[in-house]
């Protein structure tokens, strides 16, 4: 194997480079301030310049951190590393993207991995300030990493339910590139369930639905949320139902991580378990910031085949609840397993 699993070759990186934290932090630049917020103020939508600079300084160092982490991760993966590397330009598209945490994230897990791309993102929010911070961000990063980010905004609200977010994000897909070698949905769908009153469902079965058929053959999807409960649901099992829902009703893409889940898709006996992730984040406001994620990586039905045939055999799934080779400290080596929980 190439050491990402739990090898010894890579770590966790809980970290933001100090160009980014200064710049992120000094009042003299974007006034950033870590203060954790209860989960039921955790509504971005509207969030006003003053609770914005608190996402800067809590939730987006926990984004790019995941980002950086998961994607870097991604990236070094036989046979992800060899087709990205030949890529001239690289078509992004980010739903519910905000600051730019994840974003940002990316372009570093870009340039940490060698990959010289020009980089194309279509960033979709509802909140237009969340959006100038992230155009801002966006500037910073390629003045410090040599990255080229060519940034076009899609500022809508969408509806929280699933039936009127898919007609709206069916217009705005129709709008993008047809081949997108990444499309992600980090920590912002989840939002849209909370916020929805109606449905038992959540708006994740859609969203794959209708952004899989523009991935391009050696194309990602990562999506990434909480893990809280909000309306009486444990917000990533009501993903991984969404998820199983999809992947149940078509052909062409299948689940890269968690490797485990990726092995036993279509023989998994497990109902409502999800993947939980659990590392730290640290920076100069805060020295140890314990993050919880759940997480999942897909591809088209060839790469995810690649991939995992060269993943280790019985990776770990619901049988190893509570075995502690999931939950990694700072500077432990990085388990892509994550803790299967049952609810
Ligand atoms: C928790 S933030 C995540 C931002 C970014 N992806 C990250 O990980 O840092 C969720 C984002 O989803 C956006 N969002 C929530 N509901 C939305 C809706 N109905 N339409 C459009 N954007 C929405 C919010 O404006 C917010 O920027």
């Amino acid at each position: 194997m190439n050491g990402l699993y739990i090898g010894n070759t890579q770590q966790w990186s809980d970290s933001i480079p100090t160009h980014l934290e200064d710049f992120l932090f000094s009042p003299n630049a974007l006034g950033a301030r870590f203060q954790r917020l209860r989960c039921e103020a955790q509504s971005n939508l509207y969030a006003d310049q003053e609770k914005l600079r608190i996402y800067l300084g809590t939730y987006f160092p926990r984004s790019f951190c995941e980002s950086r982490n998961l994607h870097t991760l991604l990236l070094g993966l036989d046979p992800v590393r060899q087709l990205w590397s030949q890529k001239r330009t690289i078509h992004i598209l980010d739903f519910g993207s905000g600051t730019g945490g994840n974003v940002c994230g990316l372009v570093q897990a870009l340039a940490d991995s060698g990959i010289k791309a020009k980089v194309h993102v279509y960033s979709i929010d509802g909140n237009k300030e969340a959006l100038m911070y992230q155009r801002i961000l966006l500037e910073h990063m390629q003045e410090h990493i040599g990255i080229t980010v060519d940034l076009t905004v899609i500022n809508e609200v969408f509806p929280n339910d699933p039936e009127g977010f898919s007609q709206k994000f069916r217009q705005v897909v129709a709008t993008l590139p047809h081949q997108l070698d990444l499309i992600m949905a980090w920590k912002s769908l989840s939002e849209l369930f909370i916020a929805d009153q109606t449905s038992f469902v959540g708006s994740y079965t859609p969203f794959f639905e209708i952004s899989a058929p523009l991935l391009a053959q050696d194309g990602l999807m990562t999506v990434l949320d909480v893990t809280i409960k909000a309306r009486q649901k444990w917000l990533p099992v009501v993903l991984s139902k969404d998820l199983r829902q999809f992947l149940n009703n078509q052909t062409d893409v299948a689940l890269i991580i968690p490797f485990g889940c990726a092995q036993r898709q279509d023989h998994c006996p497990a109902r409502g378990c999800y993947p939980k992730f659990e590392f730290s984040v640290s920076h100069q406001d805060c020295g140890y910031d314990p993050i919880k994620f759940s997480f999942f990586a897909l591809g088209r039905k060839d790469l995810a085949k690649s991939i995992l045939k060269r993943a280790p055999v019985d990776a770990p799934c619901q049988d190893e609840l509570g075995k502690p080779a999931a939950v990694v400290s700072r500077l432990r080596p990085l388990s892509l397993y994550g803790k299967i929980v049952e609810r």
